[in-house]
């Protein structure tokens, strides 16, 4: 298609045409903006599970960092704090940055790294819509694979498909991975050969992550997020899943599976009908992210809980697991559009 060639006065005129159309905000550089968001990054120890804890670099102290939701089309303004003893950036993965690619996050190709003390202000707009994340840029193999430097970003479209109008249950899954030999080393690690010998989902291993529990009809839809180092198979039991979303973009045609191969950075949401009361595994088949270091029955692993099945029996692991909600960030998302800290996620301030 050729482009329009419009002479001064005809783009004047659009201009105020398009201004007076317009529904949403009108922004000024430096002007109003849908959203402000404070972020801070934190020396902050985790709990990965029992006694293995980890340095991490995390964001407003807890891992996964807070949850940010938003409506596609809406300007976000970060205001981003260094407060550990290296540099950092955000990069907002998934975001088009159209206009904005000084907001994309990249040490010295887009600004200068984030020193310690230092405050920088991210702008820009959120679209596409769909399951994103924002992670840090500088030193990725140590910052996002092993210092948890990552967070959900859900952008909900302004016209949303057919499946996702139905969807009843609503869950963030973010995969990870740990090299227990760098846990208390902040500053090092993250290279070749390294040994992962943990695993988690929303930053815990088996036993200590949370059941996904569902009733039957649900539709529930589950954001998985590689934010790690590794490859994930996630395979879960006693359903079909549609692969319905693709890195937040909608399938034209989804794909039916029992398993989904998930790579560093990529994301996939499964709409699971649930049609089959029982208590059903999720879990890594790469089996030895099954693992807690050389302990089997670990890592990647949850289940899925029905609300018509009794959970005391005494062989189950979790009969008597005390229940806490937001886990999967299934409160958060139905909180107004905004960004929410999740207490279930935060870690302890390192001395
Ligand atoms: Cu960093």
């Amino acid at each position: 298609m050729r482009a329009f060639n419009l002479n001064g006065v005809a783009r004047s005129v659009l201009a105020a045409l398009l201004l007076l159309l317009s529904t949403t905000h009108v922004y000024a550089a430096e002007g109003d903006v849908d959203h402000e968001f404070e972020l801070t990054i934190d020396d902050t120890i985790i709990d990965l599970v029992g006694d293995m804890t980890y340095h991490t670099f995390a964001f407003n102290g807890q891992v996964p960092g807070p949850l940010i939701h938003v409506k596609e089309g809406e300007r976000i303004r970060v205001n981003v704090t260094n407060f550990t003893t290296l540099t950092h950036t955000i990069h907002w993965h998934g975001m088009i940055q159209r206009g904005s690619w000084q907001s994309d996050g990249v040490p010295d190709k887009t600004q200068k790294p984030i020193k310690p003390g230092d405050t920088f202000t991210y702008e820009f707009v959120a679209e596409p819509s769909g399951t994103h994340w924002y992670h840090c840029h500088v030193n990725v193999n140590e910052h996002v694979a092993i210092r948890g430097m990552w967070g959900a970003f859900i952008v909900e479209p302004k016209e949303p498909t057919e499946i996702e109008q139905k969807v009843t249950k609503d869950y963030v899954l973010m995969l990870s991975s740990w090299a227990s030999k760098w846990a208390h080393s902040p500053g090092e690690g993250g290279v070749p050969g390294d040994v992962f010998d943990y695993f988690t989902i929303n930053g815990k291993a088996f036993p200590e992550s949370q059941a996904i529990r569902v009733e039957e009809g649900d539709v529930v839809r589950l954001r998985l997020i590689g934010a790690g180092e590794e490859v994930h198979s996630v395979h879960i039991h006693g359903h079909v899943f549609d692969i319905a979303f693709k890195d937040g973009h909608a399938l034209p045609h989804p794909i039916k599976a029992d398993t989904v191969l998930m790579g560093p950075g990529e994301r996939y949401d499964l709409i699971l009908y649930a049609d089959n009361p029982g208590r059903w595994m999720i879990h890594d088949h790469v089996d030895t992210h099954t693992m807690n270091a050389d302990r089997p029955d670990g890592g990647i692993m949850t289940v899925i809980e029905y609300r018509e099945i009794d959970h005391d029996d005494e062989y189950y692991h979790w009969g008597h697991k005390e229940f806490q909600a937001d886990f999967y960030f299934e409160e958060a998302l139905q909180k107004p559009h905004g960004m929410h800290e999740t207490s279930i996620h935060r870690g302890e301030p390192a001395l």
